[in-house]
């Protein structure tokens, strides 16, 4: 299994979640190694697998020797959990030529380049599992997140047409939207913006990585063998 982003937040979820149930988890992160070595650490003093890579998803050519690697030291990646992304909100108007194509460039351009690079391992086992991390902000407005949410919006168009294109490999494609869930990514937003959540959710609070690690644990189990092309809306009734 290959989590993108796994050394935080929901990434980390997945990870814990994927070692535990006996998966051999292979995860990446970007510029925070002592994290990520702290929770490879963590996982193998409770005798589980895990390997973490440094990986910068903007760079594709560094993506696709990443697969190669993880493939011929670990073995065979079964599963692809897309999980790494990142934020640079502002007002669209006032938005940064720098700040659009950075979002854009690491949670389209990045994602989908290493998928294309796992994909092309799996086709030839015709047998594999692909989960896109979305968000509700690809389905509803989000004021401030144009470029973010025009990402997260492509990312459920690709899932939805990889879920055709791979059907005859075996291959199942699905994405995951969370609401607003207790990370960096929204302990980050100014207090007035992080403390209006609670209101906005019908759950009446933010979710935990754990609620968004559940449903793509249940993505990635044999009980999801006919599910494919779906969006799993993990919100708190956000959306509804
Ligand atoms: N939190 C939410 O409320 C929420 C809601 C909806 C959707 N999501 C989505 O869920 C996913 C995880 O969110 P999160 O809140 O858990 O994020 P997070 O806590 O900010 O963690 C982001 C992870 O992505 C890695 N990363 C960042 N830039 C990267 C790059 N250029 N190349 C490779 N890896 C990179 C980070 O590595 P380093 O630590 O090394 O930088 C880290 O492991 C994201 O796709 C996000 O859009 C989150």
């Amino acid at each position: 299994m290959l989590v993108s982003g796994g050394s935080r937040g929901i990434g980390r979820a997945i990870v814990e979640q994927l070692a535990i149930q006996g998966a051999h988890v292979v995860f990446t992160y970007h510029r925070q190694h002592e994290t990520a070595q702290a929770l490879v650490r963590t996982i193998r003093e409770q005798g589980m697998i895990c390997h973490a890579k440094q990986c910068d998803l903007n760079a594709p050519d560094e993506s696709r020797a990443m697969v190669e690697a993880i493939e011929e030291e670990f073995g065979e990646i079964y599963a692809l959990v897309n999980n790494a992304g990142i934020t640079q909100d502002k007002s669209f108007p006032t938005m940064s030529e720098t700040d659009w194509l950075s979002v854009i460039s690491t949670n389209l351009n990045g994602t989908a380049l290493l998928t294309q690079a796992v994909l092309q391992k799996m086709m030839f086992r015709k047998e594999g599992r692909i989960i896109m991390m979305s968000s509700v902000g690809g389905l509803r407005a989000s004021s401030g997140q144009s470029n973010y949410s025009s990402t997260k919006a492509a990312l459920i168009g690709l899932t939805r047409t990889l879920s055709h294109e791979m059907a005859r490999f075996n291959i199942l494609v699905n994405a995951v939207a969370p609401g607003y869930i207790a990370t960096d990514m929204v302990l980050s937003m100014p207090e007035s913006s992080r403390s209006a959540i609670p209101k906005q959710v019908p759950l009446r609070r933010m979710g935990a990585v754990e609620e968004v690690a559940a449903p793509v644990l249940f993505l990635l189990s044999d009980s999801a063998s006919y599910i494919t092309g779906h969006c799993m809306v993990v919100d708190g009734g956000l959306s509804a």
